[in-house]
């Protein structure tokens, strides 16, 4: 084993990690210290079956070489280019790569550096294009119960994880919420789009009973709602809010964080489900969470609203340091053509319903109350231990690490999202291993 697999560091304590139990984490550390296609391999030298791409960003697996060498070529031609006011040339080319895989109503492309960045930019295109087009008084956003949007404040104002919202005040006002469309007594254990609850999409009329359309901006729902463990929505329902949306002047804003790139077999989620949103957000499979990067499309409708007024002002007062910073910009084109060129998305699709009947296979084992799958995403949700919520599933994920495999857990439900180049005997060894996991734990 070589030195660099052996270092660990001597002093867990300064670096306060996101979303983790940091207690734990540090009196038993579960480190990585390399990656290379479907493996992660542990700081102990052990490889580490990735069933999560990373965090459903790794689509084309890890240390992908077109991807690292287009990122240290960029480092040492173009580090930085200045986003205000000035522009480099990779940056636009991507834009352009990504209209021409966009649903066929997109123009354009903000850049941003996270999915959190590219939701409160895509609230914030909402409400100035309501205000560019003299419909101000249209200022509220809706969102949906378990929704997950990020954690800057106007993706945790309309999203619908209570964990993520409760300490942190009266957060954005003019919020409201969907109900959330998880019906397990009538859609537990469905293979793919669940039959029941497009009626839910209904509730949006009764929203906008209550306020009035003309206070609406837009609606936010993520395609498959991911992070709060995997809700598929029902046969009908995004078609039904887009016809909502349309009557009443309201956008329809997707965010495509996690359905984006090929995760559902198809370019976006929009793709999949025939349905097209006003706006998308993307950020993750954008560049393989290689560099950090979001992309915020929009309609040509959207952009030309504001491009209005004498030529030398500013038309939209947003944007960051790092929009399209060149690094992010070549492992994303680098990504593109790597999904191209292994042709990710088909892949996916063509293994969907191995996925399927993998995942399903598991039916029966202990505790396991529903399990939920679609393109290359799956969940398997376990009845909790009484009294300690959670528990059941955190156990089964250390057990999984433990026998080489990473899942993911939020609540009581295991979240599946292998990369898009994962073969059928991994997909086996996944589901084998949960199998033996869910024997194995209380
Ligand atoms: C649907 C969705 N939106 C937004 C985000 C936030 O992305 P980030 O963690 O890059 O800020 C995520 C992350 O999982 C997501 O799944």
């Amino acid at each position: 084993m070589s030195n660099r697999l052996q270092a660990t560091p001597n002093d867990l304590r300064a670096f306060w990690m996101p979303f983790t139990a940091n207690r734990q984490f540090k009196k038993d550390p579960r480190m990585l210290v390399a990656a290379k296609d479907m493996h992660f391999t542990a700081a102990d030298g052990r490889q580490i079956l990735d069933g999560t791409a990373g965090l459903w960003c790794v689509n084309a697996g890890h240390c992908r070489p077109r991807i690292t060498e287009a990122i240290s070529q960029q480092a040492g031609e173009l580090d930085y280019a200045p986003a205000f006011q000035m522009g480099h040339p990779k940056a636009f080319e991507l834009a352009n790569r990504l209209i021409d895989i966009a649903p066929d109503n997109m123009g354009h492309v903000l850049f941003t550096n996270s999915g959190s960045e590219s939701v409160d930019t895509a609230l914030k295109v909402a409400l100035a294009y309501q205000r560019a087009k003299g419909e101000g008084s249209r200022f509220r956003l809706i969102g949906r119960e378990r929704g997950y949007h990020g954690v800057n404040f106007g993706g945790i104002s309309v999203g619908g994880i209570v964990p993520n919202r409760k300490m942190f005040g009266t957060l954005l006002t003019g919020v409201d919420h969907l109900p959330h469309t998880h019906l397990p007594e009538k859609n537990a254990f469905t293979r793919g789009v669940p039959e029941h609850g497009a009626d839910l999409a209904d509730e949006l009329n009764r929203i906008i009973a209550l306020h009035d359309a003309s206070t609406i901006a837009a609606v936010i729902v993520e395609p498959v709602a991911g992070s709060t463990g995997v809700l598929i929505p029902p046969q009908g329902y995004l078609k039904r809010l887009r016809e909502i949306c349309t009557q009443h002047g309201i956008l329809l804003i997707f965010d495509e964080v996690i359905t984006g790139f090929g995760r559902l077999g198809s370019a976006f989620g929009a793709d999949h489900f025939d349905v097209k949103p006003d706006i998308m957000i993307t950020a993750k499979g954008l560049t393989n969470g290689v560099v950090p990067m979001g992309a915020v499309f929009v309609t040509p409708e959207i952009h030309d609203a504001f491009m209005h007024g004498p030529e030398n002002l500013i038309e939209f007062f947003h944007g960051y340091t790092y929009s399209g910073n060149p690094l992010a910009a070549a492992a994303a084109l680098a990504t593109l053509e790597t999904y191209k060129e292994e042709q990710l998305f088909e892949r996916a699709n063509e293994l969907a319903p191995y996925w399927q009947d993998a995942l399903h296979s598991l039916k029966d084992c202990r505790n396991v109350i529903d399990i939920r799958n679609i393109g290359l995403v799956g969940a398997i949700e376990l009845e909790p231990i009484a009294g300690q919520p959670t528990k059941r599933a955190f156990d089964c994920f250390l057990r999984a690490w433990e026998k080489g495999c990473l899942i993911r857990t939020t609540g009581d439900i295991i979240a599946l999202s292998p990369p898009l180049i994962v073969e059928k005997g991994q997909i086996d060894q996944l589901v084998d291993t949960l199998r033996d996991v869910l024997q194995e734990v209380d």
